[in-house]
């Protein structure tokens, strides 16, 4: 089914000025950029995006690295956006990636992974509500 996805390109790769780079590997594998924005997150919006996180030991480190620069975020729309995504991204330590994944390509570490892209439908809602209204959204 045609499917919505919510994805960052991270600081790492705003400060690399790679994101042209990485928008190229996204629509060469079939996904439409239906909304994009460059903003800089505040405190609290990382800290609600990543909730589910809030315990783990790396969650400081996670907020200072993605409200320390600029991020673009956006939303990505295609037959299974969700699990298409998740196959372009590559694995989230670099280290693991597959070859021609943006992960393997571009990533720094297994926390400057270069890219966020949802997990599951219910998640992938409601992170693209946290970020765009609807009308900002054109399929
Ligand atoms: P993301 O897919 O956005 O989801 C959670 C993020 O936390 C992840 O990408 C990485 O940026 C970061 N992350 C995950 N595991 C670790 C880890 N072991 N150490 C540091 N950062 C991590």
């Amino acid at each position: 089914a045609l499917e919505r996805t919510f994805s960052i390109l991270k600081p790492d790769a705003t400060e690399r000025n790679l994101t042209g780079a990485i928008n190229d590997v996204i629509e060469k594998a079939g996904l439409r950029i239906v909304a994009q924005k460059r903003v800089r997150m505040t405190r609290e919006q990382a800290e609600t995006f990543y909730g589910v996180h809030r315990e783990r030991p790396f969650f400081a480190e996670l907020v200072a690295f993605m409200t320390a620069a600029p991020v673009v975020v956006q939303v990505l729309e295609g037959e299974g956006a969700i699990a298409r995504y998740r196959e372009v991204m590559g694995a989230t330590n670099p280290a693991n990636a597959a070859e021609g994944t943006i992960r393997k390509l571009f990533a720094r570490s297994v926390q400057e992974n270069s890219v966020h892209g949802s997990d599951a439908p219910e998640t992938a809602q409601v992170e693209i509500a946290q970020f765009f209204a609807g009308n900002e959204i054109v399929g």
